[in-house]
């Protein structure tokens, strides 16, 4: 029987010590060690000699060969622009995301799509079965996907070594351990031995491979920190379970960059890509409702318009409620604070209500503007016309300050069908495109109002 002994590990950079502690030394965070049992005969550094292969000279970084990074085209578009333009060969990428939210669904239905790329599948979840039933759903077979069902890393190894795959999915991270560290899977030892050895095999047989990774409560990503540091990409995949939108972002990434977003939709035949995402967030008519604005924003890189919802409403008891979905609820309540003080508006004793449509997220700045011309709208309970959209920065003092990308902005409410767009002065320097859309230069909340309820 090896001899074991316990330590007690960071959950956040890693570091161990022999006692519990409740503040890392090393990084400073609280609550973040958990105990490992290790074993003394088998030291946890056996794993890197897993994939032991030629040894790498030392090379003049002049001499090193550059030329544009190959890519592997995975055939669906908002992936290969979130990856930076296609997966680049020996990357190790990682995918988080809560559960159910389609991490599977995504891998699955991208590697049955790649037809003349031998795949294999590492599930430590799910049966083949299940696999097989969800490929049905998806309704696409591929000849070149290979599945496994193993969570032993050793094995996975003796599968990769006789199947020679091109790319390796791992499905997920979390359930996947090693003989050589003794604690359960899924511990941060585990997940720290494990995409060491599997990081080490990517670089030296440069084969692509994808980690699934499970997210904790707080949403950041399962394990070690270190793990965001060993791979080079690191994408998140988000949503509202109740909605059918998905978002995926790229948090880290050595080959591109990280403003880029993909969007998705959770079908009954798996995900559809949603290459124009303002078509599907404004199918509603709006026309004389009050409380509805439409915000020209910017998330990731990509332009769209988006229909922000309010409704306001007096106070039944003593303290007013303040909620908001998908928007920031102590901005809200500070662009609340601006309309008291700038405009005069009563919203003490009022119940304010936010929605931004769709289920998504949205942290743009620019979306303030619309935020509080919608509240406004409903106080008033004055519509704004339909073919009016806005972006604009609120400052505390009720100024309009500019916003980037601009020029996208207006564009893509051109193209949509936008009349009028509101907004910052000083903001178009630069911009000089011929456009058939109304520009209208506002300077502080007060011009916006003007122009919007008359
Ligand atoms: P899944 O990929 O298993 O999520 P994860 O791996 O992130 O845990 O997706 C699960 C959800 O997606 C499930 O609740 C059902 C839904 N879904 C669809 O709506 N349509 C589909 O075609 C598929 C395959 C799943
Ligand atoms: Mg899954």
């Amino acid at each position: 029987m090896a001899k074991t002994k316990t330590v007690y590990v960071c959950n956040s950079c890693g570091n161990d010590s022999p006692k519990w502690q409740g503040k890392c030394p090393v990084c400073g965070e609280w609550n973040t060690y958990v105990e490992e049992i290790i074993s003394k005969d088998n030291p946890a550094k056996n794993s890197l000699h897993l994939f032991e292969t030629s040894k790498a000279k030392p090379l003049l970084l002049k001499d090193v060969e550059t030329g544009e990074e190959p890519r592997i085209d995975l055939h669906d578009g908002e992936l290969n622009r979130v990856l930076g333009g296609g997966l680049v060969p020996g990357s190790l990428v990682l995918i988080g995301g809560e559960p159910g939210i389609g991490k599977s669904t995504l891998v699955l239905q991208t590697v049955l799509g790649l037809k003349n790329i031998k795949t294999l599948y590492v599930s430590g979840e799910e049966s083949a079965r299940q696999l097989k039933l969800r490929a049905d759903r998806i309704n696409s077979n591929s000849e070149n996907c290979y599945i496994v069902c193993e969570t032993n890393l050793e094995q996975v190894f003796v599968h990769i070594r006789n199947l020679n795959p091109d790319f390796v999915i791992i499905d997920s991270i979390q359930t996947i351990f090693t003989d050589v560290v003794e604690s359960s899977p899924g511990s941060v030892s585990q997940v720290r031995e494990c995409s060491a050895a599997i990081l080490k095999f990517a670089k030296e047989t440069s084969t692509p491979v994808v980690l699934i990774g499970h997210i904790n409560k707080e949403g950041s990503i399962a394990g070690p920190k270190v793990l965001e540091h060993i791979v080079d990409t690191v994408l998140q995949f988000e949503g509202d379970q109740h909605y059918m939108y998905r978002i995926l972002r790229s948090i880290k990434n050595r080959f591109g960059s990280t403003a880029e977003l993909g969007i998705y939709e959770m079908r009954q035949n798996g995900l559809r890509e949603v290459s124009n995402p303002s078509e599907l967030l404004l199918t509603q008519n709006h026309e004389g409702l009050s409380g509805v604005s439409i915000a020209a924003a910017i998330e990731g890189i990509r332009p769209f318009l988006i229909e922000t919802q309010s409704l306001v409403s007096t106070a039944a008891y003593g303290t007013p409620q303040r909620s908001s979905t998908g928007f920031d609820l102590r901005r809200m309540n500070m662009l609340l604070a601006v309309l008291e003080k700038r405009v005069g508006f009563k919203l003490v004793q009022k119940d304010v209500f936010l929605n931004i449509a769709g289920g998504l997220k949205v942290n743009d700045p620019g979306m303030d503007l619309s935020v509080i011309s919608a509240v406004l709208s409903s106080s008033l309970d004055i519509s704004i016309e339909k073919h009016v959209c806005m972006t604009g920065e609120v400052g505390l003092s009720g100024e309009i300050r500019p916003v980037n990308r601009i020029e996208q902005r207006i564009l893509e409410a051109e193209k949509l069908g936008f009349s009028k767009i509101l907004l910052p002065r000083n903001n178009l320097k630069g911009f000089t495109s011929k456009v058939n859309i109304e520009i209208v230069q506002v300077r502080k909340v007060e011009e916006a109002f003007r122009q919007l309820f008359g």
